[in-house]
């Protein structure tokens, strides 16, 4: 079996990147055998950069993606072997990461990002629960997503974007809470960014 074979070419993959003592969610585009992935800065970019071998692992649980986004605490139990880590149960693949920085801008400025991309080299054996991702599911991941960038915008001052991204995750939070989403990672998602608007106002 070819560990890619399920992912389809140039869609955006929401999946775990687990490298030496970190773990964080990370959106992958597959082209050929290879992954390819952007961290803009955080603790996995400057891990990659001194050791530069990771796992990607895929999970249907929307809530632990948001929370490790966030870095609100979560229960994980983690296994490791020679040069990889990996998170126990989970199923996926891991390998050598090709790292190149380079200069990326957006509308909220101009930045430098690791660029990366990862050929399966092993399968990391797991099992999902049978669980469907629903579309609760999919609003709080754009409302993490978009918060994770608002929070960045109000550090760099920029009103527009801000407001914008501020809006969505309002949008979003309505669908929501009308697709009968009720955790509590979703309110504090809008009660942070909230508060994070009123500093820009
Ligand atoms: C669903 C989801 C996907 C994300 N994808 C990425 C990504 O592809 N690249 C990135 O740099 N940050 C991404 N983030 C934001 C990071 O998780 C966030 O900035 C984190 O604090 C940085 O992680 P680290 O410091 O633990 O490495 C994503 C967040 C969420 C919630």
């Amino acid at each position: 079996m070819e560990p890619l074979e399920f992912l389809t070419e140039g869609q955006v993959y929401e999946v775990l990147l687990v490298t030496r003592s970190n773990v964080t969610p990370v959106g992958v585009v597959r082209k050929g055998n290879r992954l390819f992935f952007k961290l803009f800065g955080g603790r996995s970019a400057e891990e990659l950069k001194e050791h530069p071998y990771a796992s990607i692992q895929v999970t249907n649980d929307a809530e632990l993606l948001v929370k490790l986004g966030l870095n609100l605490p979560v229960s994980l139990e983690f296994a490791e072997g020679n040069r990889f880590r990996w998170v126990k149960g989970l199923p996926g693949f891991y390998g050598m990461v090709d790292i190149r920085e380079e200069p990326y801008e957006d509308d909220l400025g101009k930045t430098t990002v690791l660029a990366c991309s990862l050929e399966p080299g092993g399968i990391i054996e797991g099992m999902l629960p049978p669980k469907p991702f629903s579309r609760a599911d999919c609003a709080l991941v754009e409302m993490a997503v978009d918060l994770t960038r608002l929070i960045v915008a109000v550090k760099a001052g920029k009103r527009e974007p801000s407001l914008k991204l501020g809006r969505r995750i309002e949008e979003n939070y309505s669908l929501y809470l009308r697709f009968g989403g009720g955790s509590k990672t979703a309110e504090r998602i809008v009660a942070w960014s909230r508060e994070l608007l009123e500093r820009i106002l």
